[in-house]
């Protein structure tokens, strides 16, 4: 029945030539060039300025532990495409018996003290797939609103009704609790665009007095924080409490993966309901293979650790001294020029001394908020980091830094330290 239909449809249609587009998916097309290239962008692109040079300082990459070149993990990806190519190519709710990804699922469950974790093709497939697999259009649900967009994406895709909260403001969240009933408070750790830490032991005592399900995810914070790499949650003792952790597979880990920590009992629950687990094919065997030696590597090399901490540390302070207001207490500094044409102007800047962060914009932003990150990693050396530092010193007048919003908005205190 379905095929007559369709071959009644196919022989109605009637064939136009490729290069015609309707208005409306036209009017869009325009409205981006017109508003955003010409207007903001004054004709170039915000986040295509020089290609950097061997001699660059990249700030790039969510690498920040600096092991994507790790020889013991690029051997156990090499030797899983020799042993098993591409795999089995469908979905992980076919996964049983003695797949690779089962026996990674427990090592990393062993790794975070969860009684389990379901791997995901991403981080993003994580977020969207964990607020969809337990949210609803009666459940309401309290998101950061600096939170990553994935987590914003799966309260649009549950159906459920966002009850965002002012950026790591706990009265708010408190406030709004009262006032909508019990649900999901959801947050990240380290905020991607400016570095903040959360007041995750706030944020937990107030979420569970109220009876809400917790959701912190540790992109930022897996690999890079607390004791062997175990996140901020483990740092702050609050493992049992928090309901699901989730993680990109992308920064620290330096793969493409994504995690939830979880019961068993909703791992399958999970695999067997949420749309990204169902509908979209699993894990090659070298990304399998390639984050179960990356476990190891972040396991062991504690050192990766403190010499990004101690990077990051040195690098704050000074460009703290030098009169830029930092909201990061993280390996992710942010540099909050504000509307998109200072940004250009900050990114020339920097760029033209060879230091290459990554432009932050709408939608990553709010239009008057774009920003310039630079992502720490290990491996940068003393030399590099005085680089930075005296790239931001001289650029101070050219990017008119007394000027922006950020330097006269007062410093933020750090909830890490308070
Ligand atoms: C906080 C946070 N969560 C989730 C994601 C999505 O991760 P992935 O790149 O693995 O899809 C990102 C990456 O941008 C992120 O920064």
């Amino acid at each position: 029945m379905a095929q007559v239909a369709y071959s009644q449809l196919w022989d109605e249609i009637e064939w136009v030539e490729p290069s015609w587009e309707p208005a409306f998916l036209k009017d869009r097309v325009e409205t981006y060039y017109r508003e955003r290239v010409e207007k903001s962008w004054r004709g170039g692109h915000i986040m295509r300025g020089r290609l950097p040079s061997a001699a660059s300082v990249l700030l790039q990459s969510n690498d920040y532990l600096s092991i994507a070149r790790h020889p013991t993990i690029l051997s156990a990806q090499v030797e899983a495409i020799e042993r098993a190519g591409n795999g089995l190519l469908m979905s992980a709710v076919f996964l049983q018996g003695d797949q690779p990804q089962l026996h990674l699922e427990a090592e990393f469950a062993r790794y975070l003290g969860s009684e389990a974790t379901v791997l995901c093709q991403s981080g993003w497939c994580a977020n969207t797939g964990l607020i969809q697999a337990i949210a609803n259009e009666y459940v309401p649900v309290y998101v950061d609103m600096l939170a990553h967009m994935s987590l914003h994406e799966g309260i649009l895709s549950a159906g459920a009704t966002a009850r965002p909260f002012r950026h790591n403001d706990v009265d708010h969240l408190e406030r709004q609790i009262r006032r909508h009933g019990p649900g999901i408070v959801v947050v990240d750790s380290v905020y991607s665009t400016t570095g903040a830490v959360a007041p995750l032991a706030e944020i937990v005592e107030i979420g569970l007095r109220y009876g809400c399900v917790l959701v912190v995810d540790e992109s930022h914070s897996l690999g890079t924080h607390g004791p062997d790499g175990t996140g901020l949650v483990a740092a702050c003792g609050l493992t049992e409490q928090v309901h699901f952790r989730t993680a990109s597979l992308a920064k620290a880990f330096a793969g493409r993966a994504g995690l939830i920590t979880c019961s068993e009992r909703f791992a399958d629950y999970f695999r067997c309901t949420a749309r990204p687990a169902i509908f979209s094919s699993t894990l090659l065997p070298q990304e399998v293979a390639g984050l179960q030696a990356t476990l190891r590597v972040i396991r062991d090399e504690d050192w990766r650790r403190r010499k990004l901490h101690d990077n990051a540390c040195y690098l704050r302070d000074e460009l703290t001294r030098l009169g830029y207001n930092l909201a990061s207490q993280s390996q992710i500094i942010s540099l909050e020029s504000g509307p998109e044409p200072q940004t250009i102007v900050l990114r020339d800047a920097l760029e033209s001394r060879g230091i290459f962060g990554s432009v932050f914009c709408a939608p990553a932003t709010t239009t008057n908020r774009s920003l310039m990150r630079l992502s720490v990693n290990a491996t940068l050396t003393g030399a590099q980091l005085q680089r930075i530092v005296d790239a931001c010193a001289a650029i101070r007048k050219e990017v008119d830094l007394a000027n922006w919003a950020s330097t006269r908005r007062k410093p933020r205190p750090c909830p890490l330290l308070s």
